[in-house]
């Protein structure tokens, strides 16, 4: 089908999503909780662009495309909607994301350097039992995406999204941590994770450990 993504003409198949459609004309749209490799999870509503005769912003990732659809990725309310996300979020860690971190770069992009609220933040809770694996809780910004990554990418079931609003969280296994899960150490979670999360220990600066990472070998690959 045929479709206008800023003023660009582009042709997509049948099921692509505005998000396809958007990247296609090379536009970029910002997006938290998309990863490609996963199905669409419409979590964290940064990607809303305007298309023409809907009255609101919809979100481009779950928004599937229709003939003759007109886009506008750089729609002014819609980018309010991404900024006021961002800030959101940030506002709830106690620290500002890596630099190369996706959240990071997502709010490089749209020009949020901080958060004009300053709320509750999430408590420090690291996770460190895992040899190869490190969880910092407290910068997880609930996506879904480590969750997604574990079942659908590797199929070994050991995260599950826990808690609602400000508490919402991943826990590993029931609460014990990765070592105690059926976690196979594959590493796609810390690998989608925009935050750094879950990442992986030989990664980690040495200070969250109190000493230089710990030896450990590569993840395993995945299947
Ligand atoms: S740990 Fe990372 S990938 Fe998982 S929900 Fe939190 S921020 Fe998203
Ligand atoms: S990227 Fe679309 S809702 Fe999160």
């Amino acid at each position: 089908m045929q479709l206008t993504v800023d003023g660009l003409q582009v042709q997509v198949a049948d099921g692509a999503t505005v998000l396809d459609a958007a990247r296609q004309a090379g536009a970029w749209v910002p997006t938290l909780c998309f990863d490609e490799r996963q199905a669409p999870f419409g979590a964290c509503r940064a990607c809303m662009v305007a298309v023409d005769g809907t009255p609101k912003p919809v979100p481009a990732c779950t928004t599937l495309c229709r003939e003759g659809m007109v886009i506008d990725t750089n729609d002014p309310a819609s980018r309010r909607v991404a900024r006021t996300v961002v800030e959101l979020v940030l506002s709830e860690l106690p620290s500002a994301p890596a630099p190369h971190t996706e959240l990071a770069q997502v709010a490089a992009r749209l020009g949020v350097s901080g958060s004009r609220w300053s709320g509750a933040v999430h408590p420090v809770d690291h996770d460190l039992r895992h040899p190869y694996l490190a969880f910092q809780h407290e910068l997880c910004i609930s996506c879904g995406r480590c969750v997604r990554a574990c079942d659908e990418v590797q199929g070994a079931f050991a995260l599950t999204a826990v808690g609602r609003g400000f508490e919402a969280n991943v826990a590993a296994g029931i609460g014990s941590g990765f070592l105690e899960s059926s976690c196979v150490s594959c590493g796609a979670c810390a690998d989608t994770c925009p935050t750094d999360a879950i990442t992986e220990r030989l990664l980690l600066d040495g200070s969250i450990n109190g000493g230089p990472p710990p030896e450990a070998p590569r993840l395993r690959e995945r299947r």
